[in-house]
Protein backbone atom coordinates (compact mmCIF):
# COMPACT_ATOMS: atom_id res chain seq x y z
CA UNK A 1 0.00 0.00 0.00
CA UNK A 2 1.29 3.43 0.57
CA UNK A 3 3.75 5.00 2.52
CA UNK A 4 4.45 8.54 3.29
CA UNK A 5 6.43 10.58 1.09
CA UNK A 6 6.41 14.34 2.00
CA UNK A 7 5.59 15.71 5.75
CA UNK A 8 5.65 19.42 6.44
CA UNK A 9 4.99 20.62 9.48
CA UNK A 10 4.01 23.19 11.43
CA UNK A 11 4.66 25.38 8.43
CA UNK A 12 4.53 28.94 8.82
CA UNK A 13 4.68 32.04 6.15
CA UNK A 14 3.54 35.50 6.84
CA UNK A 15 3.61 38.59 4.02
CA UNK A 16 2.96 41.49 5.22
CA UNK A 17 -0.48 42.00 7.06
CA UNK A 18 -1.34 38.35 6.35
CA UNK A 19 -0.23 34.81 8.00
CA UNK A 20 -0.51 32.50 4.65
CA UNK A 21 0.28 29.51 6.46
CA UNK A 22 -0.48 29.43 9.85
CA UNK A 23 1.17 26.01 11.43
CA UNK A 24 0.17 23.83 8.30
CA UNK A 25 0.48 20.29 8.49
CA UNK A 26 0.19 18.77 5.03
CA UNK A 27 1.47 14.97 4.65
CA UNK A 28 1.34 12.64 1.37
CA UNK A 29 1.57 9.59 0.87
CA UNK A 30 3.40 7.74 -2.09
CA UNK A 31 0.60 6.41 -4.45
CA UNK A 32 -2.34 8.75 -3.44
CA UNK A 33 -3.78 11.17 -5.47
CA UNK A 34 -4.39 14.28 -2.62
CA UNK A 35 -6.48 17.52 -3.20
CA UNK A 36 -5.93 20.38 -1.37
CA UNK A 37 -8.90 22.53 -1.04
CA UNK A 38 -9.95 26.28 -0.11
CA UNK A 39 -11.56 29.33 -0.06
CA UNK A 40 -9.30 32.39 -2.02
CA UNK A 41 -6.94 33.36 -0.31
CA UNK A 42 -6.70 30.14 2.33
CA UNK A 43 -3.21 29.55 1.71
CA UNK A 44 -2.72 26.79 -0.73
CA UNK A 45 -0.92 28.34 -3.43
CA UNK A 46 1.75 29.15 -0.69
CA UNK A 47 2.15 26.36 0.76
CA UNK A 48 2.95 24.63 -3.03
CA UNK A 49 5.05 27.36 -4.04
CA UNK A 50 7.08 26.68 -0.32
CA UNK A 51 6.75 22.95 -1.04
CA UNK A 52 8.50 23.42 -4.92
CA UNK A 53 11.10 26.50 -3.03
CA UNK A 54 9.60 29.25 -4.80
CA UNK A 55 8.81 30.77 -1.38
CA UNK A 56 10.74 30.46 2.01
CA UNK A 57 9.28 29.58 4.82
CA UNK A 58 9.02 31.58 8.16
CA UNK A 59 9.43 28.65 10.26
CA UNK A 60 8.70 24.83 9.86
CA UNK A 61 9.84 21.19 8.91
CA UNK A 62 9.86 19.76 5.41
CA UNK A 63 10.70 16.00 5.52
CA UNK A 64 10.96 13.46 2.12
CA UNK A 65 10.62 9.78 3.25
CA UNK A 66 10.86 10.42 7.36
CA UNK A 67 14.35 12.80 6.06
CA UNK A 68 14.41 16.44 6.66
CA UNK A 69 15.10 18.41 3.15
CA UNK A 70 16.29 22.31 3.08
CA UNK A 71 14.71 23.23 0.03
CA UNK A 72 15.09 27.09 -1.07
CA UNK A 73 15.20 27.11 -4.95
CA UNK A 74 13.21 24.90 -7.50
CA UNK A 75 16.10 23.25 -8.13
CA UNK A 76 16.60 22.21 -4.60
CA UNK A 77 12.80 20.77 -4.53
CA UNK A 78 13.84 18.97 -7.96
CA UNK A 79 16.52 17.51 -6.76
CA UNK A 80 14.40 16.25 -3.58
CA UNK A 81 11.95 14.51 -6.27
CA UNK A 82 8.77 17.25 -5.98
CA UNK A 83 8.11 18.97 -9.44
CA UNK A 84 4.95 21.57 -10.30
CA UNK A 85 2.77 22.36 -12.63
CA UNK A 86 1.86 25.78 -12.87
CA UNK A 87 -1.53 27.24 -13.96
CA UNK A 88 0.17 29.52 -16.96
CA UNK A 89 1.98 26.61 -18.42
CA UNK A 90 6.04 27.86 -18.63
CA UNK A 91 6.67 26.27 -22.10
CA UNK A 92 8.31 27.90 -24.69
CA UNK A 93 5.93 28.54 -27.72
CA UNK A 94 8.49 27.98 -30.16
CA UNK A 95 10.48 25.27 -29.19
CA UNK A 96 9.88 21.43 -29.64
CA UNK A 97 8.61 19.24 -27.27
CA UNK A 98 11.89 17.41 -26.82
CA UNK A 99 14.16 21.46 -26.40
CA UNK A 100 11.11 22.32 -23.79
CA UNK A 101 11.61 18.96 -22.13
CA UNK A 102 15.42 19.30 -22.10
CA UNK A 103 15.45 23.10 -21.37
CA UNK A 104 17.29 24.22 -18.27
CA UNK A 105 18.85 20.89 -17.32
CA UNK A 106 22.57 20.17 -16.71
CA UNK A 107 23.57 19.64 -20.43
CA UNK A 108 25.54 16.17 -19.48
CA UNK A 109 24.23 13.21 -20.04
CA UNK A 110 21.25 11.84 -21.65
CA UNK A 111 20.33 16.15 -21.97
CA UNK A 112 23.08 16.35 -23.82
CA UNK A 113 21.95 14.15 -26.42
CA UNK A 114 18.67 14.60 -27.86
CA UNK A 115 18.42 12.17 -29.60
CA UNK A 116 18.53 9.80 -26.42
CA UNK A 117 16.29 12.77 -25.09
CA UNK A 118 14.04 11.73 -27.84
CA UNK A 119 13.68 7.95 -26.76
CA UNK A 120 13.36 8.26 -23.76
CA UNK A 121 10.33 10.87 -24.34
CA UNK A 122 8.74 8.20 -26.32
CA UNK A 123 8.83 5.42 -23.62
CA UNK A 124 7.42 7.68 -21.07
CA UNK A 125 4.34 8.74 -22.97
CA UNK A 126 3.80 5.09 -23.92
CA UNK A 127 4.56 3.83 -19.96
CA UNK A 128 2.08 6.37 -18.91
CA UNK A 129 -0.17 7.21 -21.49
CA UNK A 130 1.11 10.91 -22.47
CA UNK A 131 0.65 11.08 -25.90
CA UNK A 132 2.77 13.66 -27.46
CA UNK A 133 5.47 13.52 -30.05
CA UNK A 134 8.91 14.75 -29.13
CA UNK A 135 9.35 16.65 -32.38
CA UNK A 136 5.91 18.81 -32.42
CA UNK A 137 6.52 22.61 -31.86
CA UNK A 138 4.51 23.47 -28.80
CA UNK A 139 2.65 26.57 -30.73
CA UNK A 140 1.14 23.83 -32.79
CA UNK A 141 -0.15 22.18 -29.80
CA UNK A 142 -3.94 22.24 -28.44
CA UNK A 143 -3.92 23.43 -24.56
CA UNK A 144 -4.22 19.08 -23.51
CA UNK A 145 -1.11 18.06 -25.47
CA UNK A 146 0.95 21.08 -23.60
CA UNK A 147 -0.29 19.67 -20.39
CA UNK A 148 1.23 16.34 -21.19
CA UNK A 149 4.38 18.16 -22.07
CA UNK A 150 4.11 19.49 -18.71
CA UNK A 151 3.81 16.10 -16.94
CA UNK A 152 6.55 14.52 -19.24
CA UNK A 153 8.87 17.21 -18.13
CA UNK A 154 8.57 16.45 -14.53
CA UNK A 155 8.62 12.76 -15.09
CA UNK A 156 12.07 13.39 -17.29
CA UNK A 157 13.54 14.99 -14.30
CA UNK A 158 12.46 12.21 -12.23
CA UNK A 159 9.66 13.86 -10.03
CA UNK A 160 8.12 11.53 -7.09
CA UNK A 161 5.66 14.19 -6.32
CA UNK A 162 3.77 15.59 -9.01
CA UNK A 163 1.67 19.55 -7.95
CA UNK A 164 -0.82 20.38 -10.37
CA UNK A 165 -2.30 23.66 -9.46
CA UNK A 166 -5.90 23.48 -10.80
CA UNK A 167 -4.64 21.76 -14.13
CA UNK A 168 -8.63 21.25 -15.56
CA UNK A 169 -9.45 24.80 -15.77
CA UNK A 170 -8.49 25.10 -19.56
CA UNK A 171 -9.56 21.25 -20.67
CA UNK A 172 -12.23 20.06 -22.13
CA UNK A 173 -14.46 17.34 -20.26
CA UNK A 174 -13.15 13.93 -22.38
CA UNK A 175 -9.54 16.07 -21.58
CA UNK A 176 -10.21 15.90 -18.23
CA UNK A 177 -10.98 12.27 -18.16
CA UNK A 178 -7.97 11.53 -19.70
CA UNK A 179 -5.65 13.70 -17.19
CA UNK A 180 -7.38 11.72 -14.55
CA UNK A 181 -6.27 8.53 -16.18
CA UNK A 182 -2.96 9.63 -16.10
CA UNK A 183 -2.69 10.45 -12.37
CA UNK A 184 -4.05 7.41 -11.63
CA UNK A 185 -1.42 5.29 -13.59
CA UNK A 186 1.04 7.51 -12.13
CA UNK A 187 -0.35 6.76 -8.31
CA UNK A 188 -0.25 3.86 -9.51
CA UNK A 189 2.97 2.76 -9.93
CA UNK A 190 3.81 4.74 -6.65
CA UNK A 191 4.01 8.18 -7.47
CA UNK A 192 1.93 11.23 -5.16
CA UNK A 193 0.04 13.82 -6.65
CA UNK A 194 -1.31 16.90 -5.41
CA UNK A 195 -3.77 18.37 -7.02
CA UNK A 196 -4.81 21.50 -6.26
CA UNK A 197 -8.68 22.89 -7.21
CA UNK A 198 -12.06 24.40 -6.71
CA UNK A 199 -14.26 21.59 -8.38
CA UNK A 200 -15.42 19.19 -5.54
CA UNK A 201 -16.79 16.28 -8.49
CA UNK A 202 -13.32 16.59 -9.71
CA UNK A 203 -12.17 15.78 -6.11
CA UNK A 204 -14.53 13.70 -5.31
CA UNK A 205 -14.08 11.57 -8.62
CA UNK A 206 -10.17 11.27 -8.79
CA UNK A 207 -8.56 12.17 -5.10
CA UNK A 208 -7.94 9.32 -2.04
CA UNK A 209 -7.35 11.86 0.02
CA UNK A 210 -8.36 15.95 0.64
CA UNK A 211 -6.68 18.68 2.76
CA UNK A 212 -8.63 21.46 3.63
CA UNK A 213 -7.40 25.20 4.14
CA UNK A 214 -9.71 27.68 5.68
CA UNK A 215 -7.83 31.25 6.58
CA UNK A 216 -4.00 29.88 6.39
CA UNK A 217 -4.91 26.96 8.89
CA UNK A 218 -5.38 23.08 7.52
CA UNK A 219 -9.09 22.41 9.69
CA UNK A 220 -9.14 18.85 7.97
CA UNK A 221 -7.51 16.14 6.05
CA UNK A 222 -9.54 13.02 4.96
CA UNK A 223 -10.42 9.96 2.91
CA UNK A 224 -12.31 11.40 -0.15
CA UNK A 225 -14.17 8.18 -0.18
CA UNK A 226 -15.44 9.23 3.68
CA UNK A 227 -16.99 12.42 2.43
CA UNK A 228 -18.91 14.21 0.47
CA UNK A 229 -19.36 17.48 -1.59
CA UNK A 230 -21.75 19.25 0.70
CA UNK A 231 -19.07 18.12 3.44
CA UNK A 232 -16.18 19.42 1.64
CA UNK A 233 -18.11 22.81 1.01
CA UNK A 234 -18.88 22.99 4.41
CA UNK A 235 -15.61 22.51 5.27
CA UNK A 236 -14.14 24.81 3.26
CA UNK A 237 -16.60 27.73 3.78
CA UNK A 238 -17.39 27.23 7.16
CA UNK A 239 -21.15 26.96 6.61
CA UNK A 240 -23.68 25.37 4.27
CA UNK A 241 -23.08 26.32 0.67
CA UNK A 242 -26.09 25.49 -2.14
CA UNK A 243 -24.05 23.43 -5.07
CA UNK A 244 -27.09 24.13 -7.85
CA UNK A 245 -28.65 27.00 -8.46
CA UNK A 246 -32.36 26.95 -9.86
CA UNK A 247 -33.48 28.64 -12.73
CA UNK A 248 -36.81 29.57 -13.17
CA UNK A 249 -39.03 28.75 -16.65
CA UNK A 250 -39.52 32.35 -18.30
CA UNK A 251 -40.18 33.08 -21.70
CA UNK A 252 -37.58 34.51 -24.06
CA UNK A 253 -38.25 38.02 -24.35
CA UNK A 254 -37.54 40.44 -27.82
CA UNK A 255 -33.71 40.17 -29.53
CA UNK A 256 -31.53 42.33 -28.08
CA UNK A 257 -28.22 42.17 -29.30
CA UNK A 258 -27.73 41.07 -33.10
CA UNK A 259 -24.85 39.83 -34.07
CA UNK A 260 -24.05 39.00 -38.06
CA UNK A 261 -21.36 37.00 -39.95
CA UNK A 262 -18.82 38.79 -37.84
CA UNK A 263 -15.39 38.20 -38.61
CA UNK A 264 -12.71 39.13 -36.44
CA UNK A 265 -8.57 38.49 -36.37
CA UNK A 266 -6.06 38.17 -33.42
CA UNK A 267 -3.59 39.68 -32.21
CA UNK A 268 -1.14 38.05 -34.59
CA UNK A 269 -3.27 38.93 -37.47
CA UNK A 270 -4.88 35.16 -38.00
CA UNK A 271 -8.54 35.00 -38.09
CA UNK A 272 -10.10 34.40 -34.66
CA UNK A 273 -13.78 34.46 -35.51
CA UNK A 274 -15.09 33.68 -38.92
CA UNK A 275 -18.55 34.56 -39.45
CA UNK A 276 -20.26 34.46 -36.07
CA UNK A 277 -24.23 34.90 -36.10
CA UNK A 278 -26.04 35.00 -32.89
CA UNK A 279 -29.38 36.82 -31.25
CA UNK A 280 -29.31 37.30 -27.88
CA UNK A 281 -32.85 38.04 -26.80
CA UNK A 282 -34.05 39.59 -23.55
CA UNK A 283 -34.60 37.56 -20.47
CA UNK A 284 -32.10 34.98 -21.51
CA UNK A 285 -28.96 33.45 -20.51
CA UNK A 286 -27.29 31.76 -23.94
CA UNK A 287 -23.99 30.35 -22.66
CA UNK A 288 -21.24 30.35 -25.08
CA UNK A 289 -18.92 26.88 -24.22
CA UNK A 290 -15.55 26.40 -25.41
CA UNK A 291 -12.53 25.75 -24.77
CA UNK A 292 -10.07 28.55 -23.98
CA UNK A 293 -8.33 30.30 -27.51
CA UNK A 294 -11.25 29.46 -29.70
CA UNK A 295 -11.87 32.63 -30.75
CA UNK A 296 -14.53 33.57 -27.79
CA UNK A 297 -11.81 36.29 -26.45
CA UNK A 298 -11.43 38.16 -29.63
CA UNK A 299 -15.38 37.66 -29.98
CA UNK A 300 -16.01 39.64 -26.63
CA UNK A 301 -13.74 42.34 -27.01
CA UNK A 302 -15.30 42.98 -30.88
CA UNK A 303 -18.76 42.78 -29.49
CA UNK A 304 -17.66 46.33 -27.40
CA UNK A 305 -14.95 47.51 -29.76
CA UNK A 306 -11.93 46.73 -28.07
CA UNK A 307 -10.45 45.07 -30.64
CA UNK A 308 -11.27 45.57 -35.14
CA UNK A 309 -14.05 43.96 -36.64
CA UNK A 310 -12.91 42.58 -40.32
CA UNK A 311 -16.15 42.46 -41.42
CA UNK A 312 -20.31 41.88 -40.14
CA UNK A 313 -22.17 43.92 -38.03
CA UNK A 314 -23.09 43.96 -34.20
CA UNK A 315 -26.75 45.52 -33.41
CA UNK A 316 -28.17 46.94 -29.95
CA UNK A 317 -31.70 47.03 -30.24
CA UNK A 318 -31.79 48.98 -33.65
CA UNK A 319 -28.46 51.01 -32.83
CA UNK A 320 -25.51 49.89 -35.45
CA UNK A 321 -22.57 49.73 -32.72
CA UNK A 322 -20.46 47.89 -35.00
CA UNK A 323 -17.01 50.67 -35.41
CA UNK A 324 -18.75 52.46 -32.24
CA UNK A 325 -17.22 53.89 -29.40
CA UNK A 326 -16.93 52.17 -26.39
CA UNK A 327 -18.80 55.11 -24.38
CA UNK A 328 -21.57 54.34 -27.36
CA UNK A 329 -21.35 51.00 -26.06
CA UNK A 330 -22.00 52.18 -22.31
CA UNK A 331 -24.62 54.47 -23.81
CA UNK A 332 -26.91 52.07 -25.54
CA UNK A 333 -26.25 50.16 -22.56
CA UNK A 334 -24.11 46.86 -23.17
CA UNK A 335 -22.30 45.88 -20.71
CA UNK A 336 -19.05 43.81 -20.83
CA UNK A 337 -17.37 41.89 -17.79
CA UNK A 338 -14.03 40.38 -19.02
CA UNK A 339 -12.06 37.73 -17.96
CA UNK A 340 -9.11 38.99 -17.02
CA UNK A 341 -9.75 41.00 -13.64
CA UNK A 342 -6.29 41.66 -12.89
CA UNK A 343 -5.17 43.32 -16.14
CA UNK A 344 -7.79 44.46 -17.72
CA UNK A 345 -10.85 44.71 -15.51
CA UNK A 346 -9.55 46.54 -12.79
CA UNK A 347 -7.10 49.23 -11.89
CA UNK A 348 -4.90 47.33 -9.27
CA UNK A 349 -3.35 50.83 -7.71
CA UNK A 350 -6.84 52.47 -7.09
CA UNK A 351 -9.15 51.81 -3.92
CA UNK A 352 -12.55 49.88 -4.47
CA UNK A 353 -14.48 53.46 -4.44
CA UNK A 354 -12.29 54.15 -7.55
CA UNK A 355 -13.09 51.33 -9.81
CA UNK A 356 -16.56 51.34 -9.13
CA UNK A 357 -16.40 54.43 -10.65
CA UNK A 358 -14.13 53.43 -13.70
CA UNK A 359 -16.03 54.51 -16.91
CA UNK A 360 -18.52 57.04 -15.49
CA UNK A 361 -16.40 59.31 -13.50
CA UNK A 362 -18.83 62.04 -15.50
CA UNK A 363 -21.08 60.83 -13.26
CA UNK A 364 -19.17 61.96 -10.11
CA UNK A 365 -17.98 65.45 -10.96
CA UNK A 366 -19.17 68.17 -9.09
CA UNK A 367 -20.05 71.80 -10.66
CA UNK A 368 -16.38 72.78 -10.83
CA UNK A 369 -15.03 69.87 -12.87
CA UNK A 370 -13.71 68.19 -9.67
CA UNK A 371 -14.50 64.20 -7.91
CA UNK A 372 -17.78 64.51 -6.17
CA UNK A 373 -16.13 62.32 -3.17
CA UNK A 374 -18.95 62.06 -1.65
CA UNK A 375 -21.25 60.88 -3.77
CA UNK A 376 -18.69 58.46 -5.21
CA UNK A 377 -18.09 56.82 -1.02
CA UNK A 378 -21.77 56.56 -0.72
CA UNK A 379 -21.95 54.78 -4.46
CA UNK A 380 -19.03 52.31 -3.20
CA UNK A 381 -20.58 51.60 0.12
CA UNK A 382 -23.75 50.74 -1.27
CA UNK A 383 -22.04 48.19 -3.37
CA UNK A 384 -19.89 46.71 -1.35
CA UNK A 385 -22.83 45.76 0.49
CA UNK A 386 -25.44 44.66 -1.93
CA UNK A 387 -22.36 42.66 -3.34
CA UNK A 388 -20.93 41.56 0.83
CA UNK A 389 -17.85 42.66 -0.53
CA UNK A 390 -14.60 41.51 2.11
CA UNK A 391 -13.46 43.72 3.44
CA UNK A 392 -16.00 46.13 3.14
CA UNK A 393 -13.93 49.38 3.53
CA UNK A 394 -13.98 51.34 0.47
CA UNK A 395 -10.31 52.56 1.05
CA UNK A 396 -8.99 49.30 0.47
CA UNK A 397 -6.80 48.71 -2.72
CA UNK A 398 -8.38 46.64 -5.24
CA UNK A 399 -4.87 44.58 -5.74
CA UNK A 400 -5.05 43.41 -2.67
CA UNK A 401 -8.60 41.76 -3.08
CA UNK A 402 -9.38 37.82 -3.61
CA UNK A 403 -10.10 36.87 -7.28
CA UNK A 404 -13.60 36.36 -5.73
CA UNK A 405 -13.95 39.68 -4.26
CA UNK A 406 -12.40 41.59 -6.76
CA UNK A 407 -15.02 39.95 -9.34
CA UNK A 408 -17.96 40.98 -6.97
CA UNK A 409 -16.92 44.25 -7.28
CA UNK A 410 -16.26 44.16 -11.41
CA UNK A 411 -20.00 42.36 -11.48
CA UNK A 412 -22.12 44.53 -8.86
CA UNK A 413 -20.14 47.87 -11.05
CA UNK A 414 -21.89 46.82 -14.35
CA UNK A 415 -24.56 45.48 -12.51
CA UNK A 416 -25.42 48.66 -11.00
CA UNK A 417 -25.06 50.72 -14.23
CA UNK A 418 -28.36 49.01 -15.53
CA UNK A 419 -27.71 47.85 -18.78
CA UNK A 420 -29.93 45.88 -21.05
CA UNK A 421 -27.60 43.06 -21.91
CA UNK A 422 -24.08 41.88 -20.85
CA UNK A 423 -21.00 40.47 -22.79
CA UNK A 424 -19.73 38.13 -19.55
CA UNK A 425 -16.41 36.00 -19.75
CA UNK A 426 -15.39 33.44 -17.19
CA UNK A 427 -17.05 35.16 -14.28
CA UNK A 428 -16.16 32.11 -12.11
CA UNK A 429 -12.68 31.31 -12.91
CA UNK A 430 -10.54 30.52 -10.07
CA UNK A 431 -13.35 31.02 -7.81
CA UNK A 432 -14.35 29.34 -4.91
CA UNK A 433 -17.46 27.55 -4.49
CA UNK A 434 -19.05 30.09 -2.09
CA UNK A 435 -18.01 32.96 -4.52
CA UNK A 436 -19.01 31.12 -7.70
CA UNK A 437 -22.47 30.56 -5.77
CA UNK A 438 -22.66 34.33 -5.52
CA UNK A 439 -21.93 35.49 -8.68
CA UNK A 440 -24.06 32.79 -10.34
CA UNK A 441 -27.23 34.07 -8.44
CA UNK A 442 -26.39 37.87 -9.70
CA UNK A 443 -26.35 36.39 -13.40
CA UNK A 444 -29.60 34.74 -13.03
CA UNK A 445 -30.78 37.44 -10.89
CA UNK A 446 -30.17 39.50 -14.11
CA UNK A 447 -31.48 36.81 -16.35
CA UNK A 448 -35.00 37.20 -14.82
CA UNK A 449 -34.96 40.75 -14.47
CA UNK A 450 -35.25 40.53 -18.51
CA UNK A 451 -31.87 41.19 -19.36
CA UNK A 452 -29.76 39.22 -22.16
CA UNK A 453 -26.28 37.66 -20.85
CA UNK A 454 -23.76 36.70 -23.09
CA UNK A 455 -22.38 34.11 -20.96
CA UNK A 456 -18.69 32.94 -21.98
CA UNK A 457 -17.05 30.03 -20.25
CA UNK A 458 -14.87 27.18 -20.62
CA UNK A 459 -16.70 25.91 -17.48
CA UNK A 460 -19.51 23.45 -18.82
CA UNK A 461 -20.95 23.37 -15.27
CA UNK A 462 -21.49 26.65 -15.33
CA UNK A 463 -22.77 26.82 -19.21
CA UNK A 464 -24.97 23.67 -17.79
CA UNK A 465 -26.67 25.43 -14.76
CA UNK A 466 -27.10 28.92 -16.35
CA UNK A 467 -27.63 28.99 -19.53
CA UNK A 468 -31.39 28.81 -21.73
CA UNK A 469 -29.24 28.13 -25.15
CA UNK A 470 -26.00 26.85 -25.61
CA UNK A 471 -23.99 27.65 -28.43
CA UNK A 472 -20.47 26.04 -28.58
CA UNK A 473 -17.48 27.59 -30.66
CA UNK A 474 -14.60 25.99 -31.92
CA UNK A 475 -12.03 27.48 -34.21
CA UNK A 476 -14.23 30.57 -34.56
CA UNK A 477 -17.32 29.50 -35.67
CA UNK A 478 -20.13 28.12 -34.22
CA UNK A 479 -20.56 24.65 -33.57
CA UNK A 480 -24.19 24.73 -33.15
CA UNK A 481 -26.55 25.80 -30.71
CA UNK A 482 -28.69 23.52 -28.33
CA UNK A 483 -31.77 24.15 -26.13
CA UNK A 484 -30.46 23.67 -22.65
CA UNK A 485 -33.15 20.79 -22.24
CA UNK A 486 -31.16 19.26 -25.11
CA UNK A 487 -27.90 19.40 -23.81
CA UNK A 488 -25.75 17.03 -21.51
CA UNK A 489 -22.07 17.39 -20.81
CA UNK A 490 -20.76 14.68 -23.30
CA UNK A 491 -22.26 16.50 -26.13
CA UNK A 492 -21.61 19.60 -25.55
CA UNK A 493 -17.77 18.79 -24.55
CA UNK A 494 -17.44 16.77 -27.98
CA UNK A 495 -18.78 20.07 -29.68
CA UNK A 496 -15.81 21.86 -27.66
CA UNK A 497 -13.48 19.22 -28.94
CA UNK A 498 -14.70 19.94 -32.59
CA UNK A 499 -16.46 16.96 -33.05
CA UNK A 500 -20.00 16.59 -34.05
CA UNK A 501 -22.44 13.51 -33.43
CA UNK A 502 -23.71 12.89 -36.69
CA UNK A 503 -26.35 10.93 -35.37
CA UNK A 504 -28.05 14.00 -33.09
CA UNK A 505 -26.64 16.55 -35.08
CA UNK A 506 -27.87 20.12 -33.19
CA UNK A 507 -30.13 22.21 -34.52
CA UNK A 508 -28.89 25.37 -35.97
CA UNK A 509 -31.06 28.43 -34.72
CA UNK A 510 -30.38 31.83 -34.72
N1 LIG B 1 3.45 37.48 -2.76
C1 LIG B 1 2.53 37.84 -1.85
N2 LIG B 1 2.63 39.01 -1.18
C2 LIG B 1 1.71 39.37 -0.26
N3 LIG B 1 0.64 38.63 0.07
C3 LIG B 1 0.50 37.45 -0.55
C4 LIG B 1 1.41 36.99 -1.55
N4 LIG B 1 1.00 35.79 -2.00
C5 LIG B 1 -0.12 35.50 -1.33
N5 LIG B 1 -0.43 36.49 -0.44
C6 LIG B 1 -1.56 36.48 0.50
O1 LIG B 1 -1.52 35.28 1.22
C7 LIG B 1 -2.80 34.71 1.38
C8 LIG B 1 -2.85 33.32 0.79
O2 LIG B 1 -2.74 33.41 -0.62
P1 LIG B 1 -2.66 32.15 -1.60
O3 LIG B 1 -2.32 32.66 -2.93
O4 LIG B 1 -1.75 31.12 -1.01
O5 LIG B 1 -4.17 31.64 -1.55
P2 LIG B 1 -4.87 30.45 -2.39
O6 LIG B 1 -5.45 29.51 -1.40
O7 LIG B 1 -3.91 29.89 -3.37
O8 LIG B 1 -6.06 31.24 -3.10
P3 LIG B 1 -6.73 31.04 -4.57
O9 LIG B 1 -7.73 29.95 -4.45
O10 LIG B 1 -7.41 32.37 -4.81
O11 LIG B 1 -5.63 30.75 -5.55
C9 LIG B 1 -3.77 35.71 0.75
O12 LIG B 1 -4.26 36.56 1.75
C10 LIG B 1 -2.90 36.48 -0.22
O13 LIG B 1 -3.42 37.78 -0.41
MG1 LIG C 1 -3.87 29.82 -5.55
Amino acid sequence: MSSPYLSAQKIVKRFPGVIANNQVDFTVNRGEIHALLGENGAGKSTLMQILYGMYQMDSGKISIEGKQRHIHTSKDAIKAGIGMVHQEFMLVRRFSVVENIVLGMDSDGITGNLTRARERIRDLSKTHGLHVDPDQVIEHLPVGAQQRVEILKLLFREAQLLILDEPTAVLTPQETAALFQVLRHLAEQGHAIVIVTHKLHEIMSVSDRVTIMRDGCVVSALETRNSSENQLAKLMVGRDVSLRVTRSVRPRGKPILKISDLHVTDDRNQKAVTGIDITLHAGEVLGLAGVDGNGQSELAQALLNLRAIQSGQVKMADVDLTHRSPAEHHRNRLAYVPADRRHVGALMGLSIARNVILGSHGKYASQFGLLDEKKINRFAKELVRRFDVRPSDVDYMAGKLSGGNLQKILLGREIMRDPLAYVIEQPTRGLDVGAVEAVWREILSERDAGKAILLISAELEEILNLSDRIAVIYEGRIMGIVEAGDASIEKIGLMMAGVLPDSEAPEIRR
